[in-house]
């Protein structure tokens, strides 16, 4: 299994590069499977996540060409409209087949994904959602089966809260049904309004993507398109705060900065200077520790869940004391432990974190928990004194790209050991 191995001290200073969001990827890949006619995506990221989508599609029959970042998949007859086990363990976005499969052959068998790491992140959202729809829908041998014979026909659908992948999946499942589809409470965040973009450039009718209310006027049939997906916000502020926290002097480029200004208007009352130097780059120099500023993670336009446990890495070294909530998923803090075993000083009430700053952090031995939860330990042994190592990380090979070159390239001391599996550029 690989590690990386980090020594920290070095402020960052370069540029790093964002690559395309995962989470648009995603659903943009699973929307291939509604039309006949081949698909093209720009900017799809090189990460595990993607490689476990491209082998679901191929699953189902679609044919998946990768050239560098761009992928073209061409769901021309579709001979399996399930997505197994075996796949959906890895990946819970995998239940982003389901409307589509549903919508494009009236059938669908998706493997239910079980707990995760940092919440129980049910679907039992989607799965409502798509019986107002008018699919019927069976819950059995740990699979959900939804069936529409008929076609699915449109509703009004109102989120009792506000969900990502179920707004997409409702979302893909709309465009193809008969009459008007409207939901309510949808998510606004920018990757909801990057498929519904793609969407529409494949024949759909969608109004009012990226705000709470999405009216969706169901269309016979879809064609393929072209596509470049957005810039990963999260790969960004992950970027931003690395510059930050190494006391460096970093351009991120390649971004959309209003994705990230939740985060980049924290850090500026914490003390760092983040400017927006040129359009689609970010500017962040950072010549100390930061000032505690707290915060708690909302829905966009808020401050982001997948960016809480490499924010509080910065917060383990502030000036005073930080409160960190969490109110999107119920268990979010496994990155603290292993914080602390670097002398970071964080005591877990709830649903939130308690982090009193201190002067320095130690490398220490660490493991990564999920996606997110690594960020944030690379981040943290960029300002450790000494080495740390930090186990699993096949975590952060889901979704980001290269990191570890991306970061040696503006001047950090990382390093993958135990090479058993590159991602990247043959995904
Ligand atoms: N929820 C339900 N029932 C449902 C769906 C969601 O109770 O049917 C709950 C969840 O358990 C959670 C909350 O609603 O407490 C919000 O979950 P949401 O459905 O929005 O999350 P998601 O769509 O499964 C996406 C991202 C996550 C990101 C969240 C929140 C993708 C592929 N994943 O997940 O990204 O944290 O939205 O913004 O888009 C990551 O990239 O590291 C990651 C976890």
């Amino acid at each position: 299994m690989d590690k990386f191995r980090i020594v920290g001290g070095t402020p960052l200073s370069g540029e790093l590069p964002v690559s395309g969001s995962k989470n648009s990827a995603l659903p943009a890949l699973a929307a291939c499977l509604l039309t006949d006619e081949p698909v093209e995506l720009g900017r799809i990221p090189g990460v595990k996540d993607i490689a476990t989508m491209q082998s679901l599609l191929e699953y189902t029959g679609a044919r998946v060409e990768r050239r560098a970042g761009t992928v073209t998949v061409h769901a021309k007859h579709l001979e399996r409209a399930e997505a197994p086990y075996d796949v959906v363990k890895t990946m819970r976005a995998s239940s982003l087949v389901l409307g589509p499969l549903v919508a494009r052959t009236g059938s669908a068998r998706v493997s239910m994904p079980g707990g995760c790491a940092i919440g129980a992140r049910p679907i039992n959202m989607h799965v409502t959602a798509l019986e107002q729809l008018g699919a019927t829908i069976e819950q059995s041998h740990g699979y959900v089966e939804a069936r529409a014979p008929e076609g699915l026909r449109g509703a009004n659908v109102s989120f009792d809260r506000i969900t990502v992948t179920g707004t997409e999946d409702v979302l893909m499942a709309a465009v193809l049904a008969k009459g008007e589809t409207v939901i309510r409470n949808a998510a606004r965040e920018p990757e909801v309004k990057d498929l519904a973009a793609l969407l529409n450039k494949m024949g759909a009718k969608i109004e009012g993507a990226g705000t709470s209310i999405v009216r969706i006027k169901g269309v016979e049939k879809l064609r393929g398109a072209e596509h470049e997906i957005i810039p990963d916000r999260i790969e960004a502020g992950t970027f931003v705060l690395a510059a930050a926290i190494s006391q460096g002097d970093v351009v991120v480029s390649n971004c959309q900065p209003e994705h990230v200004a939740a985060l980049t208007v924290k850090m500026q009352r914490a003390g760092a200077e983040v400017d927006e130097t040129q359009a689609g780059a970010l500017r962040v120099r950072c010549s100390g520790r930061p000032k505690a500023v707290d915060m708690t993670t909302e829905e966009y336009p808020g401050f982001a869940t997948d960016l809480q446990a490499q924010y509080m890495a910065w917060m383990t070294v502030a000036h005073g004391i930080t409160f960190v909530t969490e109110t999107i998923f119920e268990n979010r803090f496994m990155h603290a432990l292993e914080l602390a075993r670097m002398g970071a000083n964080i005591r877990i009430e709830g649903r939130q974190a308690i982090v009193a700053g201190e002067q320095r952090l130690m490398g220490a031995q660490v493991q990564a928990s999920d996606l997110r939860a690594s960020a944030s330990l690379v981040l943290a042994a960029l300002v450790a004194t000494g080495e740390t190592t930090i186990d699993r990380v096949y975590h952060m090979d889901r979704g980001y790209e290269r990191i570890e070159q991306k970061l040696a390239a503006v001047g950090a001391n990382i390093q993958r050991v135990g090479e058993t599996m590159r991602v990247g550029a043959e995904v």
